[in-house]
C-alpha cells in the first residue's frame, strides 16, 4: 500500500537534526508539504537542505529556538499565515549530553528540560491556537525516547523531561479530542544517528551498555523512526490518539534474564 501525504502539510522542530534528515525525506517522498524549523541559521540551514538533497519545492526554513516561547509564537504564527492548512506539527527538537546529577548546575538542568519539554509546550500551544480557531482537525506528534519509561543514569533532566512530554501528549490527546485533534508520541531507542551515535562512537562504557541492552541485536536506523512518522502520519493511523509508539528494538523491554 502506498502511503500518499499530498493533503499534509507538516512542521516539523528540529528539523535539521540527525533523525529528522530521514523523516523529512520520508515525508516529502510521501507528498508532504515540509516547513523546517530549527535553531540553525537561514544559511547553514540551505546548505544542510541542499546537502540532504530535501526537495527545495517541497520545503522551506524558518529559524526558530523552541525555548524562545516568543519566538516561537512569532514563527508559528508566520507560517500559519503563509500555510494556514498546517495540518501535522511534529515536536521534534531535543537531545542531551551525559551529566551526572550533582555535578549539574540548576541552569544546566533547566537547559535541559526547556529543550525537551517547555519548547514542545511552547510549540503545541502556538499551533493548538490556530488549529482550535479554524477549525482543523490536526495532530501532533512528539518524539520522545525509549528512556522516558525508565531510568538512565547521567540523563536525570532529560529522562524526567521527555516522561512529562508523554503525559503532555495524553493530556492534549484528551482534551482536544471534541476538536478531531489528535496528539501521539514516538519513542525511538537507540538510533544510529545524532548525538547518541557520537556517543556510541567515542564512550565505551555507553556503548557496551548499549549493545548489551538490544535485543534484535543491533540499534534503531533513523528510517526505522521515519517509518514510524509515515504510519502516523498518513490516514492508517487516523483512529490513533494519545498513543505512545516504541519504535526502539526492543531496548525498552524489560530484561530478567541475559
Ligand atoms: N539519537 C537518538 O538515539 C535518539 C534516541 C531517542 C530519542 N531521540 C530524540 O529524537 C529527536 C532527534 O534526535 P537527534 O539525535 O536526531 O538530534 P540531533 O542532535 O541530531 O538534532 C537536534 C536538532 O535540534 C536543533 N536544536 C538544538 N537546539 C535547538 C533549539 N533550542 N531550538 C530548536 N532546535 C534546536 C539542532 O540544531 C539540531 O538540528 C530528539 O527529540 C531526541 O531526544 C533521539
Amino acid at each position: 500500500m502506498k502511503i500518499d501525504l499530498s493533503d499534509k502539510t507538516i512542521i516539523i522542530t528540529g528539523g535539521l537534526g540527525a533523525i529528522s534528515e530521514a523523516v523529512v525525506r520520508a515525508l516529502i517522498e510521501a507528498g508532504a508539504y515540509l516547513i523546517l524549523t530549527d535553531a540553525q541559521s537561514p544559511a547553514d540551514a540551505a546548505r544542510i537542505i541542499e546537502e540532504r538533497g530535501h526537495d527545495p519545492r517541497r520545503c522551506e526554513y524558518h529559524q526558530m529556538d523552541v525555548t524562545d516561547a516568543k519566538a516561537v509564537h512569532r514563527v508559528v504564527d508566520a507560517c500559519f499565515a503563509k500555510h494556514p492548512k498546517i495540518n501535522i506539527a511534529l515536536s521534534h527538537a531535543g537531545g542531551t549530553r551525559i551529566e551526572y546529577f550533582a555535578d549539574t548546575s540548576d541552569e544546566s538542568f533547566d537547559k535541559v528540560v526547556a529543550f525537551n519539554l517547555l519548547g514542545p509546550v511552547y510549540f503545541s500551544r502556538a499551533v493548538l491556537r490556530h488549529w482550535s480557531a479554524s477549525k482543523i482537525k490536526g495532530h501532533l506528534i512528539f518524539t520522545s525516547t525509549y528512556i522516558s519509561k525508565f531510568p538512565w543514569k547521567g540523563i536525570s533532566a532529560y529522562t524526567a523531561a521527555k516522561a512529562g512530554v508523554d503525559l503532555f501528549s495524553k493530556s492534549i490527546a484528551l482534551e482536544y479530542a471534541p476538536l478531531g485533534i489528535r496528539s501521539n508520541v514516538v519513542a525511538p531507542g537507540n538510533v544510529a544517528a545524532g548525538s547518541s551515535k557520537l556517543l556510541y562512537e567515542t564512550d565505551v562504557d555507553y556503548r557496551r551498555d548499549v549493545d548489551k541492552m538490544s535485543p534484535l541485536g543491533h540499534r534503531n536506523s533513523p528510517e526505522s523512526i521515519a517509518n514510524a512518522f509515515l504510519y502516523l502520519c498518513s490516514p492508517l493511523a487516523d483512529e490513533v490518539t494519545g498513543a505512545y509508539l516504541n519504535v526502539d528494538a526492543g531496548v525498552g523491554l524489560p530484561k530478567v534474564q541475559d
